[in-house]
């Protein structure tokens, strides 16, 4: 193994962590607040913010939307500009916090910042970035990672930087009791199938990699199996944000193959048909894995005596993958395209037809995932 693993977030774990911003953030500092569309007002955590803030200069942006778009995002670019603010705190999920990452980048770059996502423009320079999370899903409020999309052109894309990475970020749990059902579904089924990007793939005996994601795995089965009786089981709020934080701050990640096939193929299916980001991947997934069955063989089987405590059999690994499709369906999560309304027809050929506009034409952890196989994988996921 061969890897650097750094990660600088210092994590706040919990709602009363929210009065400590104020020590994270010099008073010096001019502050833009960015939200959503609300929902940190039907909450606590939109006034325990503020008031956290109140030595400080604060200006406010607010509407970005889930899957955050660059026509608004720019917005916010233009407020930073002219008001010259010089740190971004984002208050929400990972579309808030995503969108955040990119008025970072964008507000000091000499340019439109949509080039730093389509032209891979490198990231010289950012503001600082601090957040408050409420909604436990991406693990953006930890990782360098943004994914933005241009309403215009249908374009989801995303684009790296340890200099967008938050300095510091608040998870509340307190404040998930207001997130719709959907929303939490979506936050277990997205941190499932990161931890899956990262560990199902070869085999390389790394212990620490696959103990630990076999940990997060079990999770979140765990907590799946607790969802109807989730306000009665102890700390299950907390344990899905610390699990959905875990799954994607590079730790599992680290030196090991990984495949993110399902994200790309995924994002196109949110791009042209505004499917949520999770529902997108419990449609690509089971397909995926069993197109690529032969290459993952391994590590599925591994998967199903650790994760599933299923046995040995000549057909583990297309157990594994049912098992997986299983847990999808025992939350309610449609697998198949026609279940959202998308004709096959139409959205196979428009996904491959932006896959390879994007140059997604080599997609897992062998480059194997060519826009044949992905027509192929789309096909089955009907
Ligand atoms: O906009 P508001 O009013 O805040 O409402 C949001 C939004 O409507 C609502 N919500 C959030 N916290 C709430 C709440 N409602 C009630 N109570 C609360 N406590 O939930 C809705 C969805 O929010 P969103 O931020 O879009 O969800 P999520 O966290 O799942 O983020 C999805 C975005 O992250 C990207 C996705 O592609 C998608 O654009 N991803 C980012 C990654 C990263 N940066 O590492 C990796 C992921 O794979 C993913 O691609
Ligand atoms: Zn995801």
């Amino acid at each position: 193994m061969n890897f650097t693993y750094y990660n600088p977030t210092k994590i706040l774990f919990g709602a009363e962590h929210i009065a400590s911003i104020k020590n994270e953030i010099p008073t010096s500092k001019k502050v833009l607040v960015l939200y959503g569309g609300g929902s940190i007002k039907k909450n606590h955590v939109y006034d325990d913010v503020m008031k956290a803030l109140s030595e400080h200069e604060v200006f406010e942006f607010s509407g970005i939307e889930p899957n955050p778009t660059v026509e608004t995002l720019d917005k916010a670019v233009n407020l930073v500009r002219s008001n010259q603010i010089d740190f971004l705190l984002a208050v929400g999920g990972g579309s808030v916090i995503d969108g955040t990452k990119y008025v970072a980048a964008a507000a000091c770059y000499d340019g439109h910042g949509w080039d730093i996502l389509e032209k891979n423009e490198p990231v010289i320079n950012a503001l600082p970035i601090g957040s408050v999370l409420t909604l436990p899903a991406t693990g953006s409020e930890s990782n360098s990672g943004s994914v933005i999309t241009k309403k215009e052109t249908n374009q989801k894309l995303a684009f790296m930087s340890p200099l967008v990475q938050p300095k510091f970020s608040v998870l509340d749990p307190k404040s998930m009791e207001t997130l719709p059902e959907r929303q939490l579904v979506n936050g277990i089924v997205d941190a499932w199938v990161h931890v899956c990007e990262q560990y199902i793939t070869t085999p390389q005996d790394a212990m620490v990699q696959d103990g630990y994601a076999e940990a997060l795995l079990k999770n979140l089965i765990q907590l799946a199996k607790d969802f109807p009786s989730r306000s009665t089981t102890p700390n299950w709020n907390d344990n899905l944000m610390w699990t959905a934080n875990q799954a994607l701050n590079g730790l599992i990640g680290a030196g090991v193959s990984q495949d993110w096939g399902t994200h790309m193929i995924g994002h196109e299916l949110t791009a042209l048909f505004g499917v949520d980001h999770a529902r997108s991947l419990a449609i690509i997934q089971p397909s995926l894995l069993r197109n690529q069955i032969s290459k993952k063989r391994e590590k599925l089987n591994q998967m199903g005596k650790n994760v599933f405590g299923l046995n040995q059999s000549d057909n583990l690994a297309e157990e594994t993958i049912n098992h997986i499709e299983k847990l999808f369906h025992s939350l309610n999560v449609k697998t198949h395209l026609d279940d959202y309304g998308m004709s096959k027809a139409d959205a196979v050929k428009q996904v491959i037809a932006k896959l390879e506009k994007h140059g997604m034409v080599q997609l897992g952890e062998h480059q194997a995932i060519t826009p044949d196989v992905s027509e192929k994988i789309l096909d089955k996921a009907i």
